[in-house]
């Protein structure tokens, strides 16, 4: 395989090459392709340094900050440019462990797009401020109940990708900006009729830098998700013969390491 590790970065200079560090270490045959929007504090003068001393490591620098969403349609579009048969979707944070991607990846020989989740058995959040628990929760139950997509953890960022089922979705027409991308991507995989599967994760918050999730980020999904709800409903009152069939979304049986209590459901 043949596999890209996109990291998406504004102000993660006390991240980056930790995380970096730990996917190379995890999966060494990965590629990392950091994304940065010309962050101020010097995160992409570090991803030039670390791209210097380590040829699996490349860096795409933006001069706009212009959301999490356009950072990932910019990386994926090189990423398959570049020939990769694989690509993941990684905060700089460290709270998706790199440790844990050769598991999302094992998930590959049953599905399309793999979602590492929080919100199935054997998944969790660690030190997460029970409003963003609420948040993360009501967000995916809404967008679940509105899209009929039956995903558990609808706005999970750590994600895999075969490069075939990236092709089939029509990136130009994933317009969300931020944390919406997540949605937005699940919503064009399902009615593509690629088979998505959920690995449970442990989401560790972050403990340096700062949270880039915004009030803004919050009103776009709730406004996209009902829009994109109501647009379907006369689709899917009178579904005609060339609808795809969605495929079943699976789960894969939780793996829980020993001494993992730390998880919190
Ligand atoms: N290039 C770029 N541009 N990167 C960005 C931008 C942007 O505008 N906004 C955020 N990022 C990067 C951050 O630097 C980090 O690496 C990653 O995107 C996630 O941002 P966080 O700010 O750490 O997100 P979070 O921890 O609050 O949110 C997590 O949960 C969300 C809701 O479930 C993430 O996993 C999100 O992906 C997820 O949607
Ligand atoms: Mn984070």
């Amino acid at each position: 395989m043949n596999v890209a590790v996109i990291i998406p970065t504004y102000n993660e200079v006390e991240n980056l090459a930790w995380i970096v560090g730990r996917v190379r270490a995890s999966v060494p045959e990965a590629s990392v392709l950091v994304v940065d929007d010309g962050s101020p504090d010097g995160t992409g003068e570090l991803a030039d340094e670390l791209a210097e001393s380590d040829p699996f490591v490349h860096v795409l620098h933006r001069t706009v900050k212009e959301g999490l969403g356009a950072a990932y349609r910019a990386g994926m579009r090189l990423a398959l440019a570049d020939g990769h048969d694989v690509i993941v979707e990684m905060d700089a944070d460290g709270s998706h462990r790199p440790e844990q991607l050769p598991d999302l990846l094992a998930a590959l020989d049953r599905a399309d797009v793999v979602i590492g989740s929080r919100w199935v058995p054997g998944g969790g959040v660690v030190d997460w401020p029970l409003s963003r628990r609420l948040i993360s929760l009501a967000g995916s139950a809404y967008s679940r109940s509105a899209l009929g997509i039956h995903v558990r953890d609808m706005t999970g960022g750590y994600r895999v990708f075969t490069a075939a089922a990236l092709e089939r979705i029509d990136l130009d027409a994933v317009l969300s900006q931020g944390y919406c991308f997540q949605i937005d991507m699940l919503r064009h995989a399902h009615s593509e009729g690629l088979r998505i599967t959920e690995v449970p994760i442990t989401f560790a918050e972050r403990e340096r830098g700062d949270s880039k999730m915004s009030l803004g980020i919050v009103v776009e999904a709730m406004l996209r998700v009902t829009g994109w709800a109501v647009t379907s409903i006369p689709r899917r009152l009178r579904p005609n013969k060339r609808t795809v069939v969605p495929a079943p979304v699976t789960v894969v049986a939780p793996s829980m390491e020993p001494g993992d209590a730390r998880v919190v459901r």
